[in-house]
């Protein structure tokens, strides 16, 4: 018995054809589906909506838009709920460790929810740090037509705050700049409603990067959370899949070797996250592209920092909506020669199409700056390599900080101890800080140091002290950061073997990272060195810290 021989159907006819089926048809019947439903192609919609926070709490309402308009497109939608988390919540807390792992959790739970219930394309909406990227992986391993939807950005606090406001108050009232009173009324007002972080963190960095990857519709990454746009690009989703479906344009028709280099800039040209960096390594590895960070050097050396938006800069991405998004300045790095225009995108439209009627910025803007007067003339994503970090390490540098500095290292074996050296006025100026055991492996979970660089800003060493780490940063971290020094300490990696007193060579012009110790003094540390043992020995954060991989791999877990 074949219900229909519409070719569309490859997966779920499987599922559903024949007599054979019809308890499988039965159990769907009891959810709702209709003679006729089981004739048309199943999208599958993962939907990251939680009320734990305000990036995911309105996302059940997108997927609901986004099945309207796969219904209405002529394939039959179910949504399907996947985890989340919120950094902005675990930030400076031994949560943290489950951040980058829920990465892992949530591609893998799509993945096993879209490739056992046979759907023949999937959309996923997603607005936190984490989901993002793990939607486009479970989408490049499953390779089903498939479409990303970005959940949006937040609105600005009062008086222009956001939630990386709230960490540098805790900061500012460490070194006595602001009462309690005050980080109590900042951490009232900093967070209006539902959407994303609202500067260039890491979600909108993703959600960027995604759109320039093809893999959202164009203009969808610069949204609001709360706006009639972003309702109209999820209905607009559903006729997109449906088309997809038609011409069976998989993510590994779109998410090509140039379209990853096409990310690559814009993170850069945005002057985007740190993370960036992990994510989209991971999400290339997942498609089968080959990208290194090496990658990121390369196409950083062309590719200036246009956007003058936070953490480094002034402005949020509402005010980048106001003026026209991130389209207009595709278009710009397209006309310089520095994005692939033939790019295939799931609008089913090349990107230089897609881009063909964009409208340039209007006069006298100074959020993205002409190529003429760059924020910052090459990337502000170094990968720094030298003795301390032999594969590589990440660092932000937007030049407001310098490009060099040297300095005694301070050792801290976990984010807490150093966290509390900053706030009790051990770190002084001229230290570099080394938070250590942070690394995938080793945190385990790689956790962001957004609440150490915070209270660096608040006490108002920004410029005097470096933070060096095996973990990683907050999009919204800032200052003479370095992080993802690869390998990290729990497999023996230089940083372990660093101690206090050293001097450290950080040079965002030469790339370089030294540990400034003689050899033979580093081969005597290294043979007295013995790996501690492992934090946690159950559970999913054992279970990582088993199998996933360096930090300048992408920190993946399923390349065995
Ligand atoms: Fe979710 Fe910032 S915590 S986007």
């Amino acid at each position: 018995m074949i219900i229909t021989d519409d070719e569309n159907r490859k997966y779920s006819a499987i599922v559903v054809d024949g007599i054979d089926k019809a308890p499988a048809r039965s159990m769907l019947r009891a959810v709702g589906f209709t003679d006729e439903d089981f004739k048309h192609p199943q999208v599958g919609i993962a939907s990251t909506w939680a009320s734990l926070t305000p990036c995911n709490m309105h996302i059940n309402g997108l997927a609901d838009e986004v099945a309207k308009g796969v219904y209405f497109a002529g394939a039959k939608p179910v949504v399907f709920n996947t985890i989340t988390i919120s950094d902005g919540i675990a930030n400076g807390y031994q949560g943290m460790k489950y951040s980058l792992v829920s990465r892992e959790v949530i591609a893998d739970s799509i993945e096993t929810v879209a490739g056992c219930q046979g759907f023949d394309g999937l959309i996923a909406i997603g607005g936190c740090d984490k989901n993002m990227p793990a939607s486009i992986i479970a989408m490049a391993r499953l390779n089903r037509p498939s479409i990303f939807v970005y959940g949006g950005t937040i609105k600005p606090g009062k008086n222009h705050t956001d939630i990386v406001s709230v960490f540098e108050a805790v900061g500012a009232h460490a070194r006595g700049d602001l009462t309690e009173e005050q980080v109590v009324q900042i951490e009232k007002e900093a967070i209006p409603g539902p959407g994303s972080c609202g500067g260039m963190y890491t979600a909108n960095t993703m959600a960027s990067a995604i759109e320039a990857l093809g893999m959202s519709l164009p203009g969808s990454s610069a949204q609001e959370a709360v706006s009639p746009e972003k309702h109209k690009d999820c209905q607009r989703a559903g006729e997109a899949i449906k088309w997809l479906l038609k011409q069976d344009i998989k993510p590994s028709d779109i998410m090509t070797r140039e379209a990853f280099e096409n990310a690559v800039t814009m993170v850069i040209a945005l002057g985007g996250s740190t993370n960036a960096t992990l994510h989209l390594l991971a999400m290339a590895d997942a498609v089968g592209v080959p990208l290194t960070l090496d990658d990121f050097t390369e196409i950083g050396k062309r590719v200036p920092v246009l956007a003058d938006l936070r953490p480094s800069g002034k402005y949020m991405m509402s005010e980048l909506i106001e003026i026209g998004g991130i389209a207009p300045l595709m278009k710009r790095l397209l006309e310089k020669g520095l994005l692939h225009g033939d790019c295939l995108t799931v609008s089913g439209r090349t990107l230089a199409d897609n881009l063909k009627d964009v409208e340039d910025y209007p006069e006298g803007q100074d959020i993205i700056m002409p190529f003429d007067q760059p924020i910052k003339k090459d990337s502000h994503l170094r990968v720094l390599k030298g003795n301390l970090a032999p594969t590589g390490a990440v660092a932000k540098i937007s030049g407001k900080e310098g490009t060099h500095f040297e300095g005694t290292a301070r050792v801290y074996d976990s984010e807490e101890l150093a966290m509390a050296a900053i706030l009790d006025g051990t770190v002084v100026a001229g230290d570099v800080i080394v938070i250590r055991y942070e690394g995938p492996k080793g945190g385990p979970g790689m956790r962001e140091m957004l609440s150490p660089t915070s209270a660096i800003m608040g006490r108002g060493l920004g410029n005097e002290v470096a933070l060096i780490t095996d973990g990683r940063f907050s999009g919204g971290s800032h200052g003479f950061v370095v992080g993802h020094i690869s390998p990290e300490a729990m497999v023996g990696g230089p940083i372990a073997l660093i101690e206090d007193g050293d001097r450290i060579i950080i040079d965002a012009v030469e790339d370089s990272i030294t540990l400034d110790v003689p050899e033979g003094e580093l081969a005597r540390r290294k043979a007295a060195w013995a790996a501690p043992e492992p934090n946690v020995k159950r559970g999913v954060l054992a279970k990582y810290a088993k199998t996933v991989g360096s930090a300048a791999e992408g920190a993946i877990t399923d390349r065995f």
